[in-house]
């Protein structure tokens, strides 16, 4: 018999029903620039986040602090991140990581994006509309935020369609390693298994797909080993499908709860550039972002010293009134200022250009095929939670 799966098991790593962080987040940024301590949110929300007990804890709040900390990779190490997915680039520092992400970079290039968009992503996007256009209504976030992601990486990697499903429910158990670390031990093994056949088969026989570049591509006479594609490949499960779930999520929530945007944009679509970036700023899928300080350093004022756990606060550097007019509006026209929701310096994100193609091709895909797409009133109004990761558990909608 199947095993009862319910997808939205991955709900699991919001970590708190915290439903409005901003006014403590500002208040944060009010004490200081950086603060002694953790961020309020997670006293409130028990130890779940007491990464390195008994480490001095400092919390970075201001653009200005957020974006020195992540720029000086010397002064503040990423090795402190969980390592639910191993040894992966997001955790290295100093050479071995300038290796790793020249060696992984390619695989993600524009010319690769470009060829994904027409043949790829709205292939995904439009045979999940068809399965509910006829129907007039729709919940998005079960109906298509939350599958198109995985379904665009496992085409990507070149998996068989069949494997999908198991693809997902993988991925799921792996990023429910913070409240299921047995479950997603369990996960990663199961995927190294079957990422070490398909990677075994594309070495005998190469495609066109990432699995096939990364097994050949070079750098200073380096290749990648098996471990470490595996690991690359792991780690982009939380950090190329969960992200921009949740992103995608947040920026229609907004969208449809800010109607005179949503009509703006059906009718100019240069807007919806613009538009990603402002959901992005304004309600980020992570909030915050984590190192530990390798040197003592003085940020903003504060002496930190090595050895500190830093909390870095993208999702209140986002919203510094110093930076950003009234920060807390939802504005796809203001002026453009660099969010740093895709992170900062030499770690910042590798998929944003992905994850970018990813959004507007769906926005494009919901604008022509759900004419007058709007809140259904049967419902509650929607609303985004949780403070590791964030993002609308649902968003009912009715169409014409
Ligand atoms: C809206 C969607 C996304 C958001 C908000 C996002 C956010 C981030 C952030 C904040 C970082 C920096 C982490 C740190 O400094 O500790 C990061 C790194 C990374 N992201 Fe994304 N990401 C998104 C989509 C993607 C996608 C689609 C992929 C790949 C397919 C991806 C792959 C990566 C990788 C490999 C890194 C590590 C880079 C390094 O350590 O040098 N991300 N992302």
């Amino acid at each position: 018999m199947t095993e009862v799966f319910d997808p939205f098991e991955l709900q699991d790593t919001i970590l708190g029903d915290v439903r409005d962080p901003f006014p403590e987040l500002a208040a944060g940024r009010r004490r200081g620039a950086v603060v002694a301590g953790p961020p309020e949110l997670f006293v409130d929300n028990d130890d779940d986040f007491e990464i390195a007990p008994g480490a001095p804890t400092f919390t970075a709040y201001s653009h200005e602090a957020v974006t020195a900390i992540l720029r000086d990779a010397e002064g503040f190490s990423s090795s402190i991140l969980a390592d639910v997915v191993g040894h992966t680039v997001i955790q290295m520092d100093g050479d071995e990581h300038r290796r790793h992400r020249a060696l992984i970079s390619p695989a993600l290039r524009q010319k690769a994006l470009a060829r994904w968009e027409r043949e790829l992503v709205g292939v995904v996007v439009d045979e999940l509309i068809d399965a509910f256009v006829d129907s007039g209504r729709a919940e998005l976030v079960r109906d298509l935020t939350f599958d198109f992601p995985v379904q665009v990486i496992a085409s990507i990697l070149g998996l068989p369609q069949r494997d999908y499903p198991r693809f997902q429910r993988w991925s799921i158990e792996l990023l429910s390693g913070l409240v299921n670390w047995e479950r997603a031990q369990a996960a990663a093994r199961a995927l190294d298994h079957y990422f070490g056949a398909v990677l075994a088969d594309r070495r005998r026989e190469p495609k066109d797909d990432l699995i096939s570049d990364l097994s050949v591509t070079e750098f200073d006479g380096h290749r990648l080993t098996d471990q470490e594609i595996f690991g690359f490949l792991r780690l982009l499960l939380p950090a190329g499908i969960e992200t921009t779930y949740r992103s995608s999520g947040n920026l229609l929530y907004a969208l449809l709860t800010h109607t005179d945007q949503l009509a703006a944009l059906r009718a100019d679509r240069s807007l919806i550039p613009p538009a990603i970036e402002e959901g992005l700023r304004w309600e980020p899928p992570i909030l915050f972002l984590i190192r530990n300080a390798a040197q003592d350093r003085d940020v903003c004022g504060t002496h930190i010293p090595a050895g500190a756990v830093v909390n870095v606060c993208t999702g209140a550097a986002n919203r510094d009134e110093s930076v950003y007019e009234d920060p807390d509006r939802f504005d796809i026209r203001r002026v453009p200022r660099q969010h740093v929701s895709f992170g900062w310096g030499p770690h910042m994100c590798i998929g944003m250009h992905l994850a970018r193609m990813e959004t507007r091709v769906v926005m494009n895909a919901l604008l022509d095929r759900l004419p007058d797409l709007r809140l259904d009133p049967e419902f509650e109004p929607p609303f985004v939670q949780g403070t590791a990761f964030r993002s609308p558990p649902a968003l009912h909608v009715c169409f014409d």
